[in-house]
């Protein structure tokens, strides 16, 4: 299937579901909403996650960008077949500007690749942080999502990237294992000061049911145990669909757009920008995000 013949099924399918495009949204905002996605655990689906999500939020009509940020292996160009020229850093050292280290995805996605230059973020003097934070702002005007795609588990980076979004969609699958190391990790990010908006998506479920059931008793013993208020946002089934999409390095929301894998995840795309959602999120734009971030890093 040609690309624009995939685009075109996407839309229909997002017609079918009656998911209307927010019309307002792109004239209301001003700040752009920054999601981060994460994992106590690895290899849980969280890039197939952002790239996918990105292109169903792309459709429902907001301009959405992702940031590569897994400090060890760069994985969203792989996912999307496209090579990045340029890096986050190339901002800082090379005089380029936010849209020269943009990548062109599919649909109007576009990604910026951070790589092992997250790293040397951190390491930033402030005069190098200001020049990153100023032209990163820029963001702020032109895109409506940041999607931040993170490596798994409890890093400080990690755990900054989490403290600085707005909300934070947190993915585990099924396993004993996997939810153990998803506890863990809303455990070490919420305390009484801090709490951050965490929605969990369960992937690579069986069956809805058991999807259903491993996110309440999650949310239940969060809320029971450490006092934190987590939101199911959905679920995908495990199907061969995402291997199969992975292997053609086509994300599976436009290879088969027609699957039941695709058809969860633009439910949970709908369910991140209904009404409730976005009241719920207090978006403090890619500047308000740059701020807490740097704040973190250099106390
Ligand atoms: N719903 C699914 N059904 C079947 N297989 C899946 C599903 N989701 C993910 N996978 C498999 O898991 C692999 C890892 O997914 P992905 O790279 O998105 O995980 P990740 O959490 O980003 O990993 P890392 O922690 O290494 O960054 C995919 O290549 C795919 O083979
Ligand atoms: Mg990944």
């Amino acid at each position: 299937m040609k690309m624009n013949d995939q685009a075109d099924k996407l839309r229909e399918i997002i017609h079918n579901l009656k998911m209307r495009k927010d019309e307002t949204v792109s004239q209301e905002k001003k700040r752009c909403r920054v999601i981060t996605v994460t994992s106590g655990k690895g290899g849980v689906g969280k890039t197939n996650m952002s790239v996918n999500l990105a292109l169903v939020l792309s459709q429902l009509g907001y301009k959405v960008v992702i940031l590569d940020a897994d400090f060890g292996l760069a994985n969203i160009d792989i996912l999307l077949g496209v090579s990045p020229r340029y890096t986050l850093l190339d901002v800082v050292y090379h005089d380029k500007t936010i849209l020269d280290v943009l990548c062109q995805g599919p649909m109007g996605i576009q990604f910026v690749s951070g790589g092992s230059g997250i790293k040397e973020v951190i390491d930033m003097d402030h005069l190098k942080i200001d020049i990153l934070t100023k032209k990163m702002s820029f963001l702020d005007e032109i895109v409506d999502i940041v999607i931040v795609d993170t490596g798994a588990g409890l890093s400080d980076n990690v755990t900054h990237f989490i403290y600085a979004a707005d909300d934070v969609i947190l993915v585990t699958t099924p396993e004993p294992t996997s939810i153990m190391d998803a506890y863990a990790l809303i455990k070490t990010v919420c305390s009484a000061d801090k709490k951050p908006n965490i929605q969990l998506i369960i992937n690579r479920a069986e069956n809805y049911k058991e999807a259903q059931q491993i996110g309440e008793k999650l949310c239940l013993a969060a809320e029971k145990f450490l006092g934190a208020r987590i939101r199911q946002l959905g679920y995908v089934l495990s199907d061969i669909t995402v291997v199969k999409a992975v292997k053609q390095q086509q994300p599976f929301v436009l290879s088969f757009p027609k699957s039941s894998v695709a058809k969860q995840v633009i439910e949970i795309g709908h369910c991140l920008v209904d009404e409730q959602n976005r009241q719920e999120s207090n978006s403090l734009g890619i500047k308000g995000f740059l701020d807490k971030f740097t704040k973190f890093i250099k106390v």
